[in-house]
Parts: structure tokens; C-alpha cells; sequence
């Protein structure tokens, strides 16, 4: 591959898909949920088959999470995780079109270290590669590193200046001499450059520091709610608070999937897998440490409301019902203006093939999905 692109042809990131698809966290045991009812451990021969099924179904992107450790209590959910990058660089490898993600804790990752696995996994796969820039919340997992983690908004500035770092590598041929508040880079040198410009860049803070970092530096924001008053509420905040930057808001969200036959008999398999087999006890400790990133004590009466979406996908929002009622739920957040979703299953394997099966060609009809070779 020779010289920069902006949005290289090959990735269906860049398709005319109004609501772009994704699955979110295949990466790590027991995905999105902290249920009994979650698979334990890792299989990477499913990974590789899921990736594929959305891969030529025409799906978007693969976004896995984050994670350098279970999160203890009743069933240690995601004990069993694989690497973002080197995962990524497999995907990218062995799929076609899909924009493959990172996902990247700022602090474990020197930016020259980061920016070159980046620009290898963006050769790698003709220029599909994306980065998920997190600045973490995890004290139990930064200190397997020996990190202290900083105050919460310093954590976004050092991600700014992380990011800086990283983009002066990929677009500047030379070295780069950089004395910054969080990082020094004495002749840095990176080639081969990226194949796009600048891989794609999402973020998913939700605070008024994180929504500063994302909506300035990224391409899309995750703006994500367990319930829809709360997730348009949280639209409308996210969108005034681009619009005090002078900038547009790019929003995706993230979802949890279950398609059945009929309404009763999804509500009441989303009912076993989250209220009678959830761990509701480590979702609440989650819940505190996560909103805020930990900086304050929650009301309890937050944390026990917040601690069931957090059972069900870490407060995501639930897609419960026929194929019919998930397109349509689906089609209610393009209305907000999201322009696309991560999605995750219980199995993500029965999950992938019958979304494909049922709900794609309804989102093809109701004008969601134009690309066709979804449909093959
Ligand atoms: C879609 C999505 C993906 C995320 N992925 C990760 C991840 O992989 N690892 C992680 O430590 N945090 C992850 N987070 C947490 C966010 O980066 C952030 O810490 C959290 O939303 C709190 O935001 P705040 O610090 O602005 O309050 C994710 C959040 C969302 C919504």
C-alpha cells in the first residue's frame, strides 16, 4: 500500500448504511453481561466466525472492550480476555471490509507504542483499522501495571495529549520531538505511516470532560442510556454540549439483542439471563466505580436502578422482542439521530446468525441498510 487515503474504498465504515452495525465486546468472556448464564470462558474459533458473519453480512465495525481482569463476584465476568490490538490485527487479517477497532487504555499504552501498533494493524487490513480512546476507570486493573490513576478530568487531558502525539506520527514523515505535561517523545519515528490519514477515532465518555475529549477529537461519540427517556435526555445534553464547542455531534450507541418469536418469550429469556441468574451485587460496586469514574460517592438509590442495566450490559440498551420490534427499536434510534449501534448477545454466535436472517432484510426495507450485500 503506498501513500494516504481519507477514506479508503475497502472499509463499509464509510458505506451509505444510515445506521451503521457493530458487535461490541466478542473479545471477552461473558460479553456485555454479568449473568450466570454467560459463557465463562474464551473461544477464539467463535470469535473468528462471528467477525466473519458480520463481515459479509456488511456490518460496520468490530469494537472489542478494554479488560485486563475479571470483575470478581459470583461468576468473575470476563475472567478471559484477548488483547485489543493484537486481536484487531488478527481480525483485520482474516476479514474483507469491516472497520476493525481497538479499544485503548491511554495510560497502559506509550503513544509511540500505541501509534505504531496502530499504523501496522491500518497496513494490515488496506486502512480499516479504528481506535476506541479510553482513559480507563479501572483501579483494580491499572494497578496489575503499577498505575496510579490521575483525577478524572486530568485522565482526558493526557488522552488529548496522548492523541496529539500519536497524529503528529502518523501524518509527519522526519521524527518528532515532543516535551508535553504528560509525555516526552525524544526523535520519534514511525514508519510506515497509516494507510488512512488518521484511523477512525471514537470515545465514549459520558461527563462534561469526557464529552469535551470526545466530541473534540473523535469522530463519533458513544452516547449510550438502559432506557429511551434517558437516552434521548442524554442525546439532547450531548448535542447542546457540541454545539457550546461549535461542533456537530457524531453519536453511536451500544445494545444488547434478544430476538425470539414471540415478545412474551424475549422478555422472558432477557428476564432469566438478567434477573434470575445476574450478579447484581458486582454490577452495583461497577456502577459506582464507573459513573464519574469512581470521583464520587453515588446515591445508593442510583447505583441499585443503574446496577440492573449494568446486569443486563453495562447499561446498555436492551433490544428485547420479535425481529419485527427490534428493527423497529432500531429504526427509533436512527430518529434520534444515532448514526449506528454496537450490539451484543447473550450468544453471539445464535445472536449474529439470526439478526442477519431476520432483522437485516427489515432493515433494508424500512430503508436502514441500502447496501445489498448484506442481503446475500
Ligand atoms: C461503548 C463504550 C465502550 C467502552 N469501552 C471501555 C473499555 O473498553 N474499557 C474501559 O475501561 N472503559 C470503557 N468504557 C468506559 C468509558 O471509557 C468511560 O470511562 C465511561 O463511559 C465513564 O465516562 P466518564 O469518565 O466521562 O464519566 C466504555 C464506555 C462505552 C459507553
Amino acid at each position: 500500500m503506498t501513500g494516504q487515503q481519507d477514506s479508503p474504498q475497502r472499509s463499509s465504515f464509510f458505506g451509505d448504511n444510515a445506521l451503521k452495525l457493530g458487535v461490541f465486546c466478542l473479545n471477552v468472556s461473558g460479553g456485555m453481561m454479568l449473568s450466570g448464564a454467560s459463557k465463562p470462558t474464551l473461544d477464539w474459533d467463535e470469535n473468528v466466525s462471528v467477525a466473519k458473519a458480520a463481515d459479509d453480512a456488511g456490518w460496520e465495525f468490530l469494537l472489542p472492550i478494554g479488560r485486563w481482569r475479571g470483575h470478581g463476584g459470583k461468576y468473575n465476568a470476563n475472567a478471559e480476555q484477548y488483547e485489543c490490538f493484537t486481536w484487531a490485527a488478527a481480525m483485520a487479517a482474516l476479514t474483507q471490509r469491516i472497520q476493525v477497532f481497538a479499544t485503548c487504555h491511554v495510560p497502559i499504552y506509550h503513544p509511540m507504542l500505541a501509534a505504531k501498533l496502530s499504523a501496522t494493524i491500518d497496513n494490515i487490513s488496506g486502512g480499516r483499522f479504528g481506535l476506541n480512546i479510553v482513559s480507563g476507570w479501572n483501579a483494580a486493573e491499572f494497578g496489575m501495571f503499577g498505575i496510579e490513576q490521575l483525577p478524572h478530568d486530568d485522565r482526558y487531558l493526557m488522552s488529548a495529549e496522548w492523541l496529539e502525539i500519536m497524529e503528529s506520527l502518523w501524518a509527519k514523515h522526519g521524527e518528532l520531538d515532543h516535551q508535553g505535561r504528560f509525555y516526552t517523545v525524544e526523535k520519534g519515528y514511525l514508519e510506515p505511516k497509516t494507510v488512512q490519514q488518521r484511523p477512525v477515532i471514537v470515545a465514549a465518555g459520558q461527563s462534561p470532560a469526557g464529552l469535551d475529549f470526545g466530541i473534540t477529537h473523535a469522530d463519533y461519540c458513544f452516547v449510550g442510556s438502559d432506557n429511551w427517556d434517558l437516552l434521548e435526555q442524554t442525546m439532547q445534553r450531548c448535542k447542546t454540549h457540541a454545539a457550546g464547542l461549535n461542533r456537530e455531534l457524531n453519536a453511536l450507541t451500544f445494545c444488547t439483542v434478544v430476538v425470539k418469536d414471540t415478545e412474551a418469550e424475549a422478555k422472558r429469556y432477557f428476564e432469566w439471563y438478567v434477573d434470575e441468574l445476574g450478579d447484581l451485587e458486582t454490577a452495583q460496586r461497577l456502577a459506582n466505580n464507573i459513573i464519574s469514574g469512581g470521583a464520587q460517592a453515588l446515591p445508593p438509590e442510583l447505583v441499585a436502578k443503574r446496577a440492573r442495566a449494568y446486569v443486563a450490559g453495562w447499561g446498555a440498551l436492551p433490544l428485547v422482542g420479535t425481529a419485527e420490534q427490534v428493527a423497529e427499536q432500531l429504526a427509533r434510534l436512527s430518529g434520534l439521530g444515532i448514526g449506528g449501534a454496537a450490539l451484543g448477545w447473550l450468544d453471539y454466535t445464535e445472536g449474529i446468525d439470526r439478526f442477519n436472517a431476520e432483522v437485516m432484510p427489515l432493515l433494508h426495507q424500512a430503508g436502514l441498510r441500502t447496501d445489498t450485500r448484506s442481503l446475500s
